[in-house]
């Protein structure tokens, strides 16, 4: 039989701190109206001085475990997907083992930039299909309000802070039924941030260097390819998706990809007025908030779809079962280790 990784918990965590279009208008040359209308975004949220990946990560994973009634004991894999890692190593999936105290879990992180959730999910749905694991933790976290230039207006406006956590447990039904993740290194140079081991050092290169134009007309085109291929896979249409949960980095290429799709706008989940784009983390934020808004029912079809640096870009078809501990009465876990 085949084994499903159903989500059985939803979480996210948003740093206190608001930055508003205003306050960017003091800061750079820009408007409210300007960043309004070309991106949607009203403000985003900026990590506390003591905030990183890690410490952010592990408070959605938190919220995530307790909507699935489980404890850190019970979590046997963390993957994070981040592009703005504590630091180079260790990843931010061992610190967040630690922080949790799930000493069971073994830890890695993901970088597929804002692609790296819906990898991160794909990997770990493929550990629990083996059979390998029964409960993985899955969080996108992100601080890229370190790695942004805030005298660059062409950028500082589109970005925030935040962390989602995602859990998967083995199941009858749920989960993902069919992914395509894609990538072209070849236009690695249109968004990108150097590291401190790059080669050679430089100051600005550190901070995220962008092509805005070109990343817009790939994103659009990228987000609806890939839409398309996952359904295809899962013998699908775009009729038979209930709720389109795209990557948050600017109302236009979201409301752009509905159209190319043909899909009724009112299905595409949008949070990026209040976040802007938290890259790793805006999946999954975007899932929990979709979850609060009652906008995720049993049976459901839901489509995750995403574009970043790399350049990379891939989505993914989820069968939506009910997140929490299995009730009497459901469908019994399909794998038990022995
Ligand atoms: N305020 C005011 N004016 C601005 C601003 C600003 N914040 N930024 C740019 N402008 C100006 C430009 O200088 C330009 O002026 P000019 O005509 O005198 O040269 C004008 O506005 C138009 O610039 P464009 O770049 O053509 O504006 P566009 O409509 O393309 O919007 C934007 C720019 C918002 C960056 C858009 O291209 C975009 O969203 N691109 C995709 C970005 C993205 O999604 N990146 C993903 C990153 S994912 C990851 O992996 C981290």
């Amino acid at each position: 039989m085949t084994i499903h990784a159903r989500i059985s918990g939803l979480g996210k965590y948003n740093p206190k701190r608001v930055l508003t279009n205003a306050d960017l208008e003091r800061m750079v040359d820009t408007s409210d109206t300007w960043i309004q209308e070309r991106t949607g975004v009203r403000e985003r949220r900026i990590a506390a001085d003591d905030e990183t990946a890690s410490t952010m990560g592990i408070c959605a994973a938190r919220q995530a475990l307790e909507q699935a009634g489980l404890t850190p004991d019970d979590i046997q894999l963390i993957i994070v997907a981040t592009t703005s890692p504590d630091g180079m190593f260790p990843a931010v999936a061992s610190l967040v083992q630690d922080g949790l105290g799930a000493r069971h879990a073994a830890a890695f992180d993901i970088n597929a930039a804002c692609v790296g959730f819906l990898t991160a999910v794909a990997t770990a749905s493929q550990f629990i299909a083996t059979g390998t694991y029964e409960r993985v933790l899955v969080i996108g976290s992100d601080v890229l309000s370190r790695i942004v230039n805030y005298q660059d207006r062409g950028t500082c406006v589109l970005f925030g802070d935040g962390a989602g956590a995602v859990v998967l447990e083995a199941a009858e039904r749920g989960g993902p039924m069919s992914f395509v993740l894609h990538s072209d290194g070849g236009n690695a140079d249109k968004l990108f941030a150097h590291g401190p081991a790059a080669r050679p050092l430089d100051a600005d290169t550190a901070y995220i260097q962008m092509d805005g134009r070109h990343i817009f007309k790939f994103a659009v085109q990228a987000m609806e390819q890939a839409t398309r291929e996952a359904l295809a896979s899962a013998g699908m249409t775009v009729e038979d998706i209930d709720l389109l949960v795209p990557h948050q980095a600017n109302a236009r290429i979201i409301s752009a990809t509905a159209k190319g799709l043909g899909l009724d706008p009112e299905r595409a989940m949008v949070n990026v007025d209040r976040y802007g784009n938290t890259s790793s983390a805006s999946i999954p934020m975007a899932l929990r908030e979709a979850y609060d808004q009652g906008r995720l029912h049993d049976g459901d079809k839901v489509v995750l779809v995403a574009f970043g640096g790399g350049l990379v870009w891939g989505a993914m078809v989820v069968d939506w079962a009910p997140v929490g501990p299995l009730r009497v009465g459901q469908p019994a876990h399909a794998a038990t280790l022995g």
